[in-house]
Formats: structure tokens, sequence, C-alpha cells
């Protein structure tokens, strides 16, 4: 069983497709054991209630500075023991420590074809208002290690959207949730579960 845990910020429409998957068997051999938000009115952790996963919630509100914010978000990552760490949605920039600590075993999504429109600032709406200011016809979705850098890691998995005349931001960000991110995510860890895409071996906690 590949244990995996969850780290989100908002909504969570990422999530529910793995959730979705697990129950469906599309995503085989795996087990979600933690959600993690560092928000908490994030819809996600009511997504994982109703899923009868566990949630927490790590926020900075509630610690005096970065540093027991970081303790303490590594803390709750450590605590689920988990195989696999996906960052669905989630926006804080991950304390060194813990990249170094899950070398190859933390992914993130990303909402356009890296290398373009990634990196610093480029998050939620603004990845797209990009992509529509540049005029690209192909979008699409990421899925990557994460290392110390912004959107910069290995790439594990791609897939490519069409974007159309008249598209808003709003639109084009549907169209890459629907037709990539929720897709390329399930897959991913699929392929994970099945050893069919190698990830760091040793779990160090
Ligand atoms: C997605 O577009 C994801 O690619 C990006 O943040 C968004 C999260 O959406 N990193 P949701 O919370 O999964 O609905």
């Amino acid at each position: 069983m590949l244990r995996v845990a969850v780290c989100v910020s908002g909504g969570g429409t990422n999530l529910q497709a793995i959730i979705d998957a697990v129950a469906s068997g599309k995503i085989a051999g795996t087990e979600i054991v933690r959600v993690i938000s560092n928000k908490k009115d994030a819809y996600a952790l009511e997504r994982a209630a109703k899923a009868g996963i566990e949630a927490v919630c790590v926020s900075k509100e509630d610690h005096p500075d970065r540093e027991a914010f970081e303790e303490a978000l590594i803390a709750a990552v450590d605590a689920a023991c988990a195989d696999l760490i996906v960052l669905a949605g989630f926006l804080v920039v991950l304390p060194e420590k813990m990249i170094q600590k899950y070398r190859r075993r933390i992914i993130n999504i990303h909402p356009s074809l890296i290398p373009s429109f990634c990196g610093k600032g480029f998050y939620g709406l603004r990845v797209h208002e990009a992509a529509l200011e540049r005029g690209v016809k192909i979008t699409g979705a990421t899925v990557h290690f994460v290392d110390e850098g912004t959107d910069t890691g290995p790439i594990i998995k791609q897939k490519a959207v069409e974007v159309l005349e008249n598209d808003t931001p709003e639109v084009l960000q549907r169209r890459v949730m629907e037709q990539a991110e929720w897709v390329l995510l399930p897959e991913t860890i699929d392929e994970i579960a099945a050893g069919e895409i190698k990830i760091g071996m040793e779990r160090k906690n």
C-alpha cells in the first residue's frame, strides 16, 4: 500500500480527483492517510472529512515565526508516515529541510506545460492570464518532483490542452483542470503505486 499525504490550501478539486480515483479503483494500492492544509477555511479540509480522511491544519497564524511554522509543518508531514507527499494547490514555499528529507517523494501539479508560465508568481489564475496574454495555442498541466527551486524539479508527466478563441482565464483554468490536472495527478499516483514511476525509497522517520 502506498501511503499518500496530500497538502492543500484551497478548494481541493485535485484532492477530490484523487479521493474519487482511489474509491473507484483508478488508483490502486494506495491509501490517502492524511490531508494537511495551511488554511483553516480551505474547502479541501471538508472534502477530506467527508471522505473519512484525517485532516489537519497547520497555519502560519498559529505560530510565532516562520521557523516555528516550518517545524510544525514538517511534524505534521512526518506524522503521516507517508511514502509520497502530493502538493495539490499548496501555496506554501516548502522548508528546505522538508525538501531534503523527502527528496523525490514530493510531487506537485502545476497548471501549465513547464517550462512555460511557471516559477515565482505563477500560481492560480495568473498562469492562465499569462498564457492568454502570450497567445499560446496549447497549454496544459505538469506533474513534477519538488526540488529547492520553484517549479524546477524533474518533470514526471505532462498533458496538453487546447486554448480556444475567446477563452477567459477562468474558462481556460477550468478546461486545464478537467482535461489535464484531474486526469494527470491520479494517473501519476497510480503509476507510482504500481512501481512504474520510481520515487525516493527511504522513509527517514
Ligand atoms: C490547481 O490549478 C493546481 O494546479 C494549482 O493550484 C490549483 C489548486 O486547485 N497548483 P484545487 O485546490 O485543487 O481546486
